[in-house]
């Protein structure tokens, strides 16, 4: 349990060059008020000595699993104590020991022990980490939920020139502070999802356009917190004057696709076009049912006499993907201002989705918690055999969560 001024946080020591620098990250954690408790390998000891981080932490280090004066539950005992657990730096023996879960010294037991989020700031030689060996590991335990601070490139200890060398102090005791803030659990890791939003728009003539009130907040929340828990996601916009945009969380920025599109038909295509990269789609874009069948190319003159605009319907994004669709599951939205849930049942069937997210809109002239232009939605989620979870109105970011706590 985190004391009254920090947290608990257990740092695990493995044997690289780079082990001396975590005394530098110990000092730092202490003067931040957070309480640290090293574990060492038998290797770190030859690159760092206790004595150093006991000073530095105040607290007796650790390396191992047996001894006269050790509890034989020593390493439950500090698996439960800690709020955080970070190893750094972590060595490619040790990230093998953790992907497949061996236990054979005080480190790797502890891990294995623990229900404390997990940080890995690895470090090895550049040729060892670019081994599809050791990226599977990082792989497996990325999927797992670890967080990665991911090794600098620069001229390593042996001479090499490549990425390997143990991320910065600074750079650890930043991740650091971020896991304590949002120690959420990276469980969409190498998951890829494409996610239209937004409105789409159909012009008229030159200056002119038709469109509607959606503003894209549902998708935003969704994609973002896809990109927290560690997706990849491609993201497909409607774009009209107030739309939002997702705002990648800090260091995720790379694993967002932004494409930006106004038509229905512009929608289509381009997440077509990304459909074979993705895993899953959400549909949350608000799409114009029509079109207007031949826009004018230049800007219509005002007149007196009444005009009619011929609308002919325009391209269903969304069964344009599931045709194309080959293992992708999908999730549907229906805004409905009437007979919710019977309209969304309706649409579960007729567009042979895996999930839809049925929700009430405003009617006319009235106002409501849920639907366009609000940060706040509630509704049911029916899944493909009909069963229905209703999720009570909150945040669309807390929805997004609840959301995505039920797909694949
Ligand atoms: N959708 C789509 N392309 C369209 C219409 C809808 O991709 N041309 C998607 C939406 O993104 C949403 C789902 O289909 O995920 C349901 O949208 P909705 O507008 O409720 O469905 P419609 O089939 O258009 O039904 P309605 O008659 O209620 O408008």
């Amino acid at each position: 349990m985190a004391n009254s001024t920090g947290s608990n946080i257990l740092i695990g020591i493995s044997g690289s060059i780079a082990a001396y620098k975590t005394a530098d990250v110990v000092s730092e954690l202490s003067k931040q008020g957070h309480s640290v408790q090293c574990i060492l390998t038998d290797s770190a000891a030859e690159f760092v000595s206790p004595l150093v981080l006991e000073t530095l932490s105040g607290n007796p280090v650790r390396s191992a699993l047996f001894g006269s004066d050790i509890s034989g539950t020593e390493h439950i005992t500090l698996a439960r104590w800690a709020d955080l657990m970070v190893i750094a730096p972590a060595t490619a023996n040790t990230l093998a020991k953790l992907a497949l879960g061996l236990a054979d010294d005080l480190l790797s037991t502890v891990v294995l022990a623990t229900e404390a989020p997990l940080l890995i700031a690895p470090a090895m030689n550049t040729v060892m980490w670019d081994k599809p060996v050791v990226q599977g590991h990082v792989q497996t335990l990325r999927s797992r939920g670890a967080r990665f601070i991911d090794p600098a490139s620069g001229t390593l200890a042996c001479g090499e020139v490549g990425k390997g060398k143990l991320a910065s102090v600074a750079q650890i005791i930043e991740a650091i502070a971020d896991a304590l803030v949002d120690p959420l659990p990276q469980d969409l890791a190498g998951k890829r999802v494409l996610i239209t939003a937004g409105p789409t728009t159909t012009p008229i003539d030159a200056v002119r356009y038709i469109t509607n009130h959606s503003t894209g907040r549902m998708g935003a929340a969704l994609a973002e917190e896809a990109l927290r828990r560690g997706a990849e996601v491609r993201y497909v916009l409607g774009v009209d004057k107030g739309v939002q945009r997702p705002i990648p969380p800090k260091g995720t920025a790379g694993r967002l696709k932004l494409t930006e599109v106004r038509t229905a038909e512009e929608m289509a295509d381009a997440a077509l076009r990304d459909l074979p990269f993705v895993d899953g789609v959400i549909a949350t874009a608000a799409v114009m049912d029509y079109r207007i069948e031949t826009p004018a190319a230049g800007k219509l003159k005002r007149a007196t006499e009444a005009v009619s605009l011929a609308l002919v319907p325009s391209v269903d994004v969304l069964g344009t993907l599931r045709e194309h669709a080959t293992t992708q599951w999908f999730l549907g939205f229906a805004a409905e201002t009437d007979d919710v849930e019977a309209n969304g049942l309706s649409k579960l069937k007729s567009k042979n989705l895996d999930f839809l997210f049925a929700n009430q809109v405003a009617r006319q002239g009235e106002t409501q918690p849920t639907g366009f232009s609000v940060d706040t939605n509630g509704g049911t989620l029916f899944r493909k055999d009909q069963s229905a979870i209703a999720i009570e109105v909150q945040s669309k970011a807390s929805l997004a969560r609840e959301i995505w706590n039920h797909l694949p």
